[in-house]
């Protein structure tokens, strides 16, 4: 079939040329912006008598009519079709004649597909951001389920000092949090209409930009339709914000992942988000959470691909652009399947207290502690440094910790120790006194939740 475009050429393109041309496959899921789109052009058409309100009314319904089809199945989307723009003006051709040929007055595809990519994700990062939002919720019942329980804290993934589980769940609810911030500030900046931009200078036609914008609940419109046309910000910027979010549950996995590991233990994830192994009868793989911190990858990818693809373009639409939906598209996918899997496994994700409570036993997390024990009654602080260093060497050679360790082994280190040092060292006292704002004790961490839950609640 001859191009819509024929004309100046002859609009017979070779088949492989076709293939590769064609966007379908891809952008054949922004239909019903593409439709709602289209139905707001012919409204403003009308109103400004570009052409006669009862063309407007007939293209209309004609729009309406096709969305109905599609969605009740009884219109298949023509895959043969360059891209779902030029296959619901076909098809309004087909159904209305010489009148579907008006819709296209005055814009282009150029300003059409940043349109419907722009309504398509706006949504898309909106349900994203309910995501996030449900995480955040399943996450703070965690915390404060598990604000008291003991484990130990790490840097370097060495055992460092104690804190609470809720303390380090919240943690996670602080990224989280930001990452709703920063995708809703992407959806502020996106939610810009191109429309009337035309192909790239605008039209000798009386449009109405802003009746279209407002129509289809954007906030203001492009304001140089060389820009209007051109820009793809709001996909990187995008991308971005779900490359951070991916970054975040990637490291999220990695620790679900070593928690419930042997050597760890600290958590047992539900069964219905861990899988077998297809040899080893004793298995049960974190698989979730490892393909979470897998295709933290792929997004970053994603992310990488368009900004590379938009280097070098000059003003104003170039066909490489074509390519912004499927990594956009990948990305926003992804990071939601990624969020549908998370929320559950950590709803259903097990504590084993006792287990994070032995780990904070040994490794001498209450060193520092012991430091600030002696500071307490006067010594500097690098010498009670010194003294406590020495002291868990010692503990080390004879198989002890610093709970277990005679008060005269103490004595002989420094005459400040007296009976009360086991209080301070005691791993309850260790974390109840970590007061400061945002500390680990359960007081701070219940700050942090009722925190979290303001946000959730407006
Ligand atoms: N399928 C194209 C895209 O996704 C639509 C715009 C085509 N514009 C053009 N002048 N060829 O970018």
């Amino acid at each position: 079939m001859a191009k819509m475009w024929a004309g100046r050429t002859a609009g017979q393109t070779d088949r492989i040329a076709d293939d590769f041309n064609s966007s379908i496959a891809v952008d054949s899921k922004m239909y019903k912006q593409d439709i709602t789109g289209s139905m707001a052009h012919a409204a403003m058409l009308g109103a400004q008598n570009i052409i006669l309100q009862s063309e407007a009314d007939t293209l209309i319904d004609g729009l309406q009519g096709i969305l109905e089809d599609i969605e009740s199945g009884k219109l298949a989307i023509d895959m043969s079709c360059e891209d779902i723009h030029m296959f619901v003006e076909q098809e309004l051709t087909a159904r209305l004649g010489d009148i579907g040929k008006k819709l296209h007055t005055a814009r282009s595809r150029n300003d059409q597909v940043a349109l419907d990519l722009r309504m398509y994700l706006r949504e898309e990062a909106g349900e994203m951001v309910e995501l996030i939002e449900q995480l955040l919720q399943v996450l703070t019942e965690q915390a404060e389920t598990h604000k008291a329980v003991i484990l130990p804290g790490y840097t370097h993934l060495q055992r460092a000092q104690p804190i609470t589980f809720g303390h380090h769940l919240m943690a996670y609810a602080m990224m989280l949090l930001r990452d709703v911030d920063r995708l809703k500030d992407a959806i502020a900046r996106m939610n810009i209409s191109p429309i009337g931009c035309c192909a790239l200078a605008g039209t000798t036609y009386d449009t109405d930009r802003v009746f279209e914008a407002n129509k289809l609940g954007f906030d203001g419109i492009a304001l140089n339709s060389l820009d209007g046309v051109s820009d793809r910000d709001f996909c990187v910027e995008l991308m971005s914000g779900i490359a951070i979010l991916m970054m975040h549950l990637s490291r999220f996995s990695e620790e679900l992942i070593l928690w419930s590991s042997w050597e760890f233990h600290f958590v047992e994830l539900s069964d219905a988000y861990t899988t077998g192994s297809s040899i080893m009868p004793q298995k049960k793989n974190p698989d979730m959470a490892e393909l979470v911190r897998g295709k933290t990858g792929r997004v970053y990818g994603d992310l990488m691909a368009l900004l590379t693809t938009l280097k070098g373009l000059p003003l104003a639409y170039n066909k490489d652009m074509q390519e912004d939906k499927e990594s956009v598209f990948d990305a926003v996918e992804t990071a939601k399947m990624c969020l549908k899997v998370f929320i559950p496994m950590i709803d259903t994700m097990k504590v084993c207290a006792d287990n994070m409570k032995k780990a904070a036993q040994t490794g001498f997390i209450n060193a520092t502690d012991l430091a600030d024990y002696l500071v307490k009654k006067g010594l500097p602080f690098r010498s009670a440094y010194k003294i406590s260093g020495q002291i868990v060497a010692q503990c080390i050679a004879s198989g002890q910790v610093l709970e277990t360790l005679p008060l005269e082994t103490y004595r002989q280190y420094s005459e400040l120790f007296d009976e009360d040092l086991y209080h301070e060292i005691d791993l309850t006292t260790c974390v109840e006194k970590r007061i400061s704002a945002g500390g680990t004790s359960v007081n701070s961490v219940e700050k942090q939740i009722a925190f979290v839950k303001g946000k959730l609640e407006k």
